[in-house]
């Protein structure tokens, strides 16, 4: 089969070199691909946001059997209902399904209609009954605007000044934009042992029906160590999340993945893709502090290198809607990905700087993020550059591995953070 992959990022790279691994894809085609995924893949330069001409070209291209969709805005946008409408099979939510993650709101109502612990909240289109509930609440309280705002439109507010100017900056002055015509205002919720929270991200392949856990991962959102700047993208992840035990596990699957994937059903718009689950520990169970229609970036990082089976048949059976029939299998052990960085992102930073790798351990994986060919040179073309992603047998191991591997790699202004994998370690 050949097969498209919708993105341009470190997860997309990951997931072109795990379905390179399989030994019924042929071709492999990325829509816009970068530096490091040219290398598996032909990249292809269409606007994949643009959902009529993603579905004219592959109109055009009926050498390409099968369509993975992996970033938020084309899947809020229904590029899946486009293609799927055209006669064109593929991987991903439908437009409806995807509101999970493109409308807090939705995400929110859907939780309290069908008990699935998550932070207490209300949600408002008016600034002047927002600013009456926050009063009433008080500091420290969460402000998200409900729709998709590059992972920056959560605003965590210690102080009722911050809550206030938090507000008027989603509702009165419109940072970002529609997304905040309506607002989430949420109970600030913290950590059962490790503050300020305990945090897991849980990723499942779903068919609607049947559910498959992925292994857990923990994100690392803050630029600097010690979990201190602005939040970013990710600048690293590690699996397994320490803290996600058998209890945890039982819990999590009894009481939000499987009644948010029957909620779904029972809504009329049954989740069929990779459903995200961004839990927290709290001291009073495991609650829900985000949902994502998709893969995480850079937990897929590594999620998929812990894949044994085939990647392209779990995608199928999920499109086909037979996960049930399939046996997807798991290796033990641990993974760490460490984010290299542009100097000064999230907020601005230079891209075309040249980037020099020296000899990697052969089996470190190096995903690109942010990178291009310039001139036959590689050079930086983004906030997040690279992935270094090592294996081990403990995450001490992945962890070391990682950051061997990662000085081998420089570009000026080149940030990473140093701590990648140490939170929540188990106290001995
Ligand atoms: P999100 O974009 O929803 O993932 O939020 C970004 C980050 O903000 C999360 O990873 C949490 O660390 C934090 N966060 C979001 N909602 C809450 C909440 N209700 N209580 C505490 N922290 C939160
Ligand atoms: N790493 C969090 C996300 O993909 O949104």
């Amino acid at each position: 089969m050949n097969i498209l992959v919708i993105g341009n990022g470190g997860r997309e790279h990951a997931v072109i070199a795990a379905l390179r691994k399989s030994p019924r894809v042929d071709r492999l085609y990325a829509m816009k691909g970068n530096a490091g995924i040219a290398q598996l893949a032909e990249c292809i330069d269409v606007d994949y946001c643009d959902v009529k001409a993603v579905g004219d070209y592959l109109d055009l291209h009926p050498e390409i059997d099968y369509t993975v969709v992996t970033p938020d805005d084309p899947l809020a946008l229904g590029l899946v209902d486009e293609l799927e409408g055209r006669g064109h099979r593929c991987f991903g939510p439908c437009r409806a399904a995807a509101r999970i993650e493109s409308s807090k709101a939705f995400a929110k109502a859907l939780m309290k209609k069908y008990n699935i612990p998550t932070a207490e909240s209300a949600t408002f289109d008016s600034y002047e009954a927002a600013k009456a509930y926050i009063e009433q609440k008080g500091a420290p309280i969460v402000l998200k605007a409900d729709g998709l705002a590059l992972g920056k439109g959560v605003l965590l507010c210690n102080t009722m000044e911050e809550a206030e100017a938090g507000l008027k900056e989603i509702m009165l002055d419109k940072k970002f934009g529609a997304a905040g015509e309506k607002i989430v205002v949420e109970e600030y919720m913290t950590g059962k042992e490790f503050h300020p929270g305990e945090e897991v991200s849980l990723l499942v392949f779903t068919d609607g029906k049947t559910v498959v856990p992925m292994v857990t991962s923990c994100d690392h959102k803050r630029a600097f160590d010690g979990d201190k700047g602005l939040n970013t993208g990710g600048m690293g992840t590690f699996t397994p999340c320490p803290f996600y035990g058998e209890q945890e596990e039982r819990e999590t699957m009894e009481k939000i993945v499987l009644p948010t994937v029957a909620a779904m059903r029972a809504e009329g718009c049954p989740f069929k893709g990779v459903l995200y689950f961004g839990l927290m520990r709290t001291p009073t169970g495991m609650k829900v502090v985000e949902y994502n229609s998709r893969f995480g970036d850079p937990e897929t990082q590594v999620v998929l290198p812990m894949l044994k089976t085939d990647l392209l048949d779990i995608f199928e059976a999920v499109t086909d809607e037979r996960l049930g029939e399939i046996k997807v299998e798991w290796e033990s052990g641990a993974c760490v990905c460490v984010v290299l960085a542009s100097g000064g992102y999230p907020v601005s930073y230079r891209k075309g700087v040249p980037i020099g790798i020296g000899e990697l351990d052969p089996d470190v994986m190096l995903y690109h993020a942010g990178t291009k060919m310039q001139d036959g040179k590689l050079v930086t073309n983004g906030g997040r550059v690279l992935n270094v992603c090592a294996k081990g047998a403990t995450i001490e191991e992945a962890r070391e591995k990682a950051y061997r591997n990662a000085a081998r790699i420089s570009f000026e202004g080149m940030h990473m953070r140093k701590d990648i994998g140490i939170k929540y370690r188990v106290k001995k």
